[in-house]
C-alpha cells in the first residue's frame, strides 16, 4: 500500500508522528511525505521533525507563506505533481490547514481516495478559514476519521454516507500518552523561565480573527499583561501574533510578570501546559491538550468545535468581545474547581492511530 501523506503546519507534525509511527512498522505500507512548506521556521516545523521522529519529508515543496489563494493554488498545483509522479493508492491529510485542503483536492481530481484525519469538526463560522477547508476537505474524502461523536454527527447531517465514516478517537491524544511522560523526562522549560508549578498563566495566541483584528488583538495582550500584575503568564507567540502586535506598537515589555518567548517545541509546550494554572488559548489542539491534562481552559472565541469540552465544564468560552473584561473572565476561571468534573473519554482511549492505520489497509486491499 503506497500512501502520499500531505502536511504542512505545526499541528500535523504533531498528528502525524503518531500515525508515521505506525506505518513504519508496517513492511506493506510505504508513506512518502509530502510538506508543503506552509510553516518553515525551524520552530515551527523542523525541530518538530527532531523531536517526534517523524521521517524526513520525501518532497518539500517549499510553498512558505501567502494569500489564502495563492498559497493554496501553488500547493495544488506542486501537490498534483508529486501524485502524478507517485501515483499512490490513498492520500492523507489532517486537521484543517491550507495544507489540507490542497492536499485533498488535488488527490480528488486525480481520483485518488482521501483519507481525511480530524473529520467532521465545525464551527459553523464560515468566515473562519479553516471552516472551509475542513467542510470541502470533508466532502471531497472517502475515508472520513471522526474523533467525537459530534464530529460524526455533523457529517451525518450534511449528507456523508455513514459507510465513509469512522470514529476512532483523536491521534492528539495518542501523542499526549506517547510524548507526556518523555516531555516530564527531557523538558527543562520550567526551570529556564523560572516558574513554578500550578503558578503560572499559559496563553497561545493565533486564531486569524483575534490576530487581523487590531482591537480584539488589544483586548487580549491588554488582558494578559493586566493578568501578569499578579501571576507569571508565559505566551510562546506564534509568528503571525508577533507581526501583527508589531504593526499595532504593542509594548509590552516593561511588565516582567509577563513572559512573551519564541514558538517552542512539543516536549517544553506539553510540559507548559501539564503544570499551568490556567491555559487561555485560541488554538483548537491545546484547548484538548488542556483537558487531556486536566487544566482549566479558556477559549479566546465565540465558538469552539470541540463543543463536548465546553459542555462538560472542562473548556469556558472567554471570547475578548466588549461585553465583560477578558482581566475578569480569566481570573473567575482560573478559580474555578475542576476536581468534581468527570474525565470522559471524548477521545477514545489512545489507540485512534492504530484503528486509522487498520482501517486504511483494510479498505486499499479491498
Ligand atoms: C495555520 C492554519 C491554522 C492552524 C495554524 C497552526 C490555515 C488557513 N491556517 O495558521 O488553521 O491553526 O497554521 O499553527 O492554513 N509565518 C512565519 N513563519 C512560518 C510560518 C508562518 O513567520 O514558518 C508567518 C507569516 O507571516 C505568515 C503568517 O505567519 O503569513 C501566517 O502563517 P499561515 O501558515 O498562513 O497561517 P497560520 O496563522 O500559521
Ligand atoms: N504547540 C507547540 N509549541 C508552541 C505552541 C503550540 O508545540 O509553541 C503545539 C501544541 O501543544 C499543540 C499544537 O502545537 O499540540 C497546536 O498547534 P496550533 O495551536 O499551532 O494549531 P491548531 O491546533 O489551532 O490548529
Amino acid at each position: 500500500m503506497k500512501i502520499v501523506t500531505v502536511l504542512g503546519a505545526r499541528p500535523q507534525f504533531i498528528k502525524a508522528a503518531a500515525v508515521s509511527r505506525l506505518f513504519l512498522r508496517a513492511p506493506v505500507v510505504r508513506e512518502i511525505l509530502v510538506h508543503t512548506g506552509q510553516h518553515y521556521d525551524q520552530n515551527l516545523s523542523e525541530i518538530f521533525f527532531r523531536e517526534l521522529g517523524l521521517p524526513k519529508p520525501d518532497y518539500n515543496l517549499g510553498i512558505g507563506s501567502g494569500n489564502h489563494g495563492a498559497q493554496t493554488g501553488r500547493m495544488l498545483e506542486a501537490i498534483e505533481q508529486v501524485l502524478i509522479t507517485e501515483m499512490p493508492d490513498m492520500l492523507l491529510v489532517y486537521g484543517d490547514t491550507n495544507s489540507t485542503l490542497a492536499g485533498a483536492l488535488a488527490a480528488a481530481k486525480l481520483h485518488i481516495p482521501v483519507a481525511h484525519i480530524e473529520a467532521g469538526l465545525r464551527s459553523f463560522n464560515r468566515r473562519m478559514p479553516e471552516e472551509l477547508n475542513r467542510v470541502l476537505t470533508d466532502h471531497v474524502s472517502s475515508l472520513l476519521f471522526a474523533p467525537t461523536q459530534s464530529a460524526i454527527t455533523n457529517l451525518v447531517r450534511e449528507g456523508v454516507s455513514a459507510e465513509k465514516i469512522h470514529r476512532v478517537g483523536d491521534v492528539m491524544y495518542d501523542a499526549a500518552l506517547y510524548y507526556g511522560a518523555k516531555a516530564e523526562q527531557t523538558s527543562t522549560i520550567l526551570d529556564k523561565l523560572g516558574l513554578t508549578p500550578g503558578n503560572y498563566v499559559l496563553a497561545t495566541i493565533h486564531r486569524a480573527e483575534n490576530t487581523d483584528d487590531a482591537v480584539r488583538l488589544r483586548r487580549i495582550f491588554d488582558a494578559l499583561n493586566s493578568l501578569a500584575q499578579t501571576c507569571r503568564v508565559v505566551v510562546p507567540l506564534h509568528p503571525r501574533t508577533r507581526e501583527a502586535l508589531r504593526n499595532a506598537n504593542y509594548d509590552f515589555s516593561a511588565n516582567p510578570g509577563l513572559s512573551i518567548i519564541d514558538p517552542v517545541g512539543y516536549l517544553d509546550m506539553v510540559m507548559l501546559e501539564k503544570h499551568a494554572r490556567l491555559i487561555a488559548t485560541d488554538s483548537g489542539g491545546v484547548q484538548k491538550e488542556a483537558f487531556f491534562y486536566k487544566v482549566p481552559c479558556a477559549t479566546l472565541r465565540e465558538e469552539t468545535e470541540w463543543v463536548e469540552l465546553v459542555e462538560s465544564g472542562w473548556n469556558t468560552l472567554a471570547p475578548p468581545d466588549d461585553s465583560v473584561p477578558l482581566r475578569e473572565r480569566l481570573e473567575k476561571i482560573m478559580q474555578k474547581t475542576i476536581v468534581d468534573l468527570g474525565h470522559d473519554d471524548f477521545y477514545g482511549s489512545g489507540a485512534a492511530a492504530e484503528q486509522i492505520v487498520s482501517i486504511m489497509r483494510k479498505t486499499t486491499a479491498d
